[in-house]
This record gives structure tokens, sequence and C-alpha cells, in this order.
């Protein structure tokens, strides 16, 4: 079994305590920060950017796990790089058939790379991924939001993606899922092959983020 981690998702933070929030997510025992960039362009809410990123990267020594909601993301690389970005995930739907491509330029420019795919976007697209990612998300909501229900759709394509990607020789290649993840459905997420949990509205609703965190791990 691959370990768990969970990636809190920020956006359901106080926007003006981020600072203080990634800290207490870090003592809580967060795995990952879930940054969701949203341009209100590829999503219609705009949330934040690499100036969000400056600002809370002294606050945590966890990867920042940049899931980059945009139009073009390629143009955004560098700045989210120097901003101190550990990772970015890119959506396969605004890479133009040049997925492998994307994921080579986040690695040049010296983070972990990751694509995603939306709910409605069939799960073979992302199986030309496998190759190159550090990391694949599939989405369990359609994206701009925080707080929807889980897609349960999106199980049968965690274990199609994680079959593809034992088939492929990358057994271990961390598999995130994103969406509408609670207590209840995560050992449903995990049993299907995910690794990596994000998890918004569960821990920023909980009134123990430790305990919660601790239960999204299954532990
Ligand atoms: C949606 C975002 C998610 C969201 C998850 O576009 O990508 O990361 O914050 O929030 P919950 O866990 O509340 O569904
Ligand atoms: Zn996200």
């Amino acid at each position: 079994m691959l370990k768990v981690k969970v990636a809190p998702s920020i956006l359901a933070g106080d926007f003006a305590r981020m600072g203080e929030t990634v800290k207490t997510l870090e003592e809580c025992g967060a795995d990952y920060i879930h940054c969701d960039v949203m341009d209100g362009n590829f999503v219609p809410t705009i949330t934040f950017g690499d100036q969000m990123i400056r600002h809370i990267r002294p606050y945590t020594s966890l990867p920042l796990d940049c899931h980059l909601m945009v139009l073009r993301p390629e143009t955004r690389l560098e700045g989210f790089a120097r901003a101190g970005a550990n990772m970015a995930t890119i959506h396969v739907e605004e890479c133009r058939e040049n997925t492998v491509q994307m994921l080579r330029l986040i690695k040049n420019y010296g983070m972990r790379a990751s694509a995603v795919i939306n709910p409605n976007t069939p799960v073979e697209s992302i199986f030309d991924a496998v190759g190159d990612a550090d990391m694949l998300l599939l989405m369990s909501v359609h994206p701009g939001w925080g707080g929807q229900r889980f897609i349960p759709e999106t199980l049968e394509k965690i274990e199609r993606l994680r079959t593809f990607c034992i088939c492929a020789g990358k057994p271990e290649l961390d598999i995130e899922v994103d969406g509408g993840i609670t207590e209840e459905n995560v050992k449903d997420v995990i049993s299907a092959g995910a690794n990596v949990i994000v998890a918004g509205s569960t821990v920023f609703r909980s009134n123990d983020l430790k305990a919660t965190i601790a239960r999204l791990r299954g532990e």
C-alpha cells in the first residue's frame, strides 16, 4: 500500500491570515499545501497568483502544490517557480496536445510536474503523461469552487489510471484526487488507487485539524 498524503486546500482558508494558516496546517500534520490558482478565465472564479505563494512561502517548509486553473499555464510557470512553488499541476484541457512538453517545461523550472483532468475529460487523455509526470491529479468535482459534492464516477477513473500506471512500470506514481472528499468517502478514494488526498472544506470545517488530517490519511 502506498503512503497516503493529505494536501489541505487553502481555498477554504481565511485569505487574510494565510501565513498563519499554512503554519498551522504543517503543525497539524499536513503533507502538502494545495494552492488553488484560478484566473477568472479557465474557471469563472479568481483566487490568487504567484504573489500569494511568495507571501506564504516563509511560513512553511511543506511542499506548495500549485493547481493551476489558468489559461496558458506555460506563461505562468516561471513566476510560480521564482515564488517558491514546489509542484505545478497543469490542466490537460489547456495543454493543446502538448502535455508531455508542458511537464518537461515545469521540470526545467525546477518544480515537480503534474497534470490534471476535469470530471468530463476521459481518463485516457492523461495516459500520455504517465511517463513524464511526478504526480497525476483527477478532479472529482468541476473546478472553480470548494464545497461541492464528490462525483462518484471518479472512482472508476482512479482505478483505471492506477492500473495503467502499474502496466506502464510506474506502480508508485502519486495519484491525487481533488474535490468533495470527506472522512466518509476517502476510504473508497484510497482503495480505488489514489494516494494524495486534497481536502478543503473537510479540513477547514473541522474543530480538530490534526485529528481530521490523521483520519483522512487513514490513521
Ligand atoms: C476546486 C479546487 C479544489 C477545492 C477542493 O476547483 O481545485 O482544490 O478547493 O475543495 P473541497 O475539498 O471543499 O471540495
Ligand atoms: Zn485544487
